[in-house]
């Protein structure tokens, strides 16, 4: 048994996210098209003599230390499962947005379930981790597998897709967060009477054929209209980046990211500039898609 472990997991951009009507459960039945982006947080666990977390890098100041932290959840549960006290040091390096939209929270968590699981040679199926993501939140599954994937219920329920090429974007980190629950809740004001949500076929023929212009003509987020409604700010966001030669911009997930699709790489680095250039973010990130999901280094 190695002395640590450290897994790779990716951040995500939604190329689809339809949402129907609040369900008994509290949560929204999704068509949830997810795609892998290769913006990575990297996850190291170290046997310890009581559970504990730090974070590095970008935005880790605002990454909770607890046990509301998704990784610490996520050895704990393993720990749960298996019988072991969840003695470990988890390290977090971040590069994905903190609070925004692209999963990093969830990626932590599958990162952290994957690492423990080779640390403690407990030897989880792959079904067994899916069903652990699953209850770690509705993104964590995806973090798992990477790729695309259609998820439907609540997110959690997976189809992998097929992707026919490598798709360029550029991620603007707006400053500040939003909260998903609230997001999900301007929705719920927005929309009285939501629609079963269904996964279009126009996106994932784009995706399959690798064709970077008709996606842009497919890309949707039902929850852009609340996120702007709560960080209308992002309005200036987007336009700055259409404006800049983007083939398609749009609200990531619950946002304040906003993600841009870009023609190449050339574009996606003017794309960026002038998104930088314009003050209307923090940040402006490079990556291309898709992305591997959690992988043991
Ligand atoms: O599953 P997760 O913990 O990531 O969800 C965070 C919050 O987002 C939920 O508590 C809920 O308010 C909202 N949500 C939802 N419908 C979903 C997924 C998330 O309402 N399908």
């Amino acid at each position: 048994m190695s002395a640590s472990v450290t897994v790779r997991v990716p951040a995500k951009v939604n190329v689809q996210l339809a949402v129907g009507a609040a369900r008994a459960d509290g949560f929204h039945d999704l068509a949830n098209v997810f795609l892998a982006v290769g913006l990575y947080d990297e996850v190291t666990v170290t046997a310890a003599d009581r559970l504990r977390i730090t974070c590095d890098g970008v935005g880790a100041g605002q990454v909770p230390l607890d046990r509301t932290n998704l990784a610490a959840r996520a050895a704990e549960l393993l720990a749960g499962r298996y019988g072991i006290a969840p003695d470990v040091h988890i390290h977090i390096d971040k590069d994905i947005p903190v609070a925004g939209g692209m999963a990093g929270g969830s990626a932590d968590g599958a990162g952290a379930l994957v690492a423990c699981d080779a640390l403690w040679g407990t030897g989880a199926g792959r079904g067994e981790l899916l069903e652990l993501c699953a209850e770690l939140g509705s993104d964590v599954p995806f973090s798992l597998v990477g790729g695309a994937a259609l998820g439907t219920g609540r997110g959690e329920k997976l189809e992998p897709l097929d992707v026919g090429g490598g798709f360029w974007w550029v991620f603007a980190v707006a400053d500040g967060g939003l909260s998903t629950p609230a997001v999900y809740r301007e929705f719920d004001r927005l929309t009285p009477v939501a629609p079963a949500p269904g996964a279009s076929p126009a996106l994932l023929a784009a995706l399959r054929d690798g064709d970077v212009r008709a996606l842009a003509g497919a890309v949707s987020n039902d929850l852009q209209p609340a996120a702007l409604s709560l960080f209308p700010s992002l309005r200036d966001t987007l336009a700055t980046g259409t404006e800049a030669g983007a083939l398609a911009a749009l609200v990531s997930g619950s946002g304040p990211t906003t993600a841009f699709l870009a023609a190449d790489a050339e574009s996606a680095r003017r794309v960026a500039d002038a998104l930088l250039a314009s003050g209307t973010c923090r940040a402006a990130r490079v990556a291309q898609s898709p992305a591997p999901g959690a992988m043991v280094l």
